[in-house]
């Protein structure tokens, strides 16, 4: 069910492991599946330098947190905000309908570790409560 490009970060993730000194940390997870995702961002000038992930979760939730972390290397925080869940899910080669959540985990990563950023700027610009919500498995 899963593409063979799904598969191969499944296996061979990329950018996993944690950064000591990040300057955003996102932590998300989804109740139902219970799957946890935990972002960290360094940042320099508003632009993501580096990105490591640490995931406890299914297959999908492993290769879209790969897929995420090497979409938004390298952007400024204000394009990472625009890397969607579809993006990511696109980037895979699609993923089966019971799947979709994992790539939004993913998304919800991303923006929730610069909202932490933004914060520790005393940056309230962007507020939380435009993260989507990731309730269904
Ligand atoms: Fe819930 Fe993949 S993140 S099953």
């Amino acid at each position: 069910m899963y593409t063979e490009k799904l598969m191969q970060l499944f296996m061979n993730p990329k950018n996993v492991g944690r950064i000591e000194d990040a300057d955003g940390i996102g932590e998300v997870g989804n109740p139902v599946c219970g799957d946890v995702m935990k972002i960290y961002l360094k940042i320099e000038d508003d632009r993501i330098v580096d990105v490591k992930f640490e995931t406890f979760g299914c297959a999908a939730a492993i290769a879209t947190s790969s897929m995420v972390t090497e979409l938004v290397k390298g952007k400024t925080i204000e394009e990472a905000l625009k890397v969607s869940n579809k993006d990511v899910a696109e980037a895979l080669g699609g993923l089966p309908p019971q799947k979709v959540h994992c790539s939004l985990l993913a998304e919800e990563g991303i923006k929730a570790a610069v909202d932490d950023y933004l914060a520790k700027k005393g940056n309230t610009k962007r507020e939380a409560s435009e993260t989507k919500q990731c309730a269904k498995a």
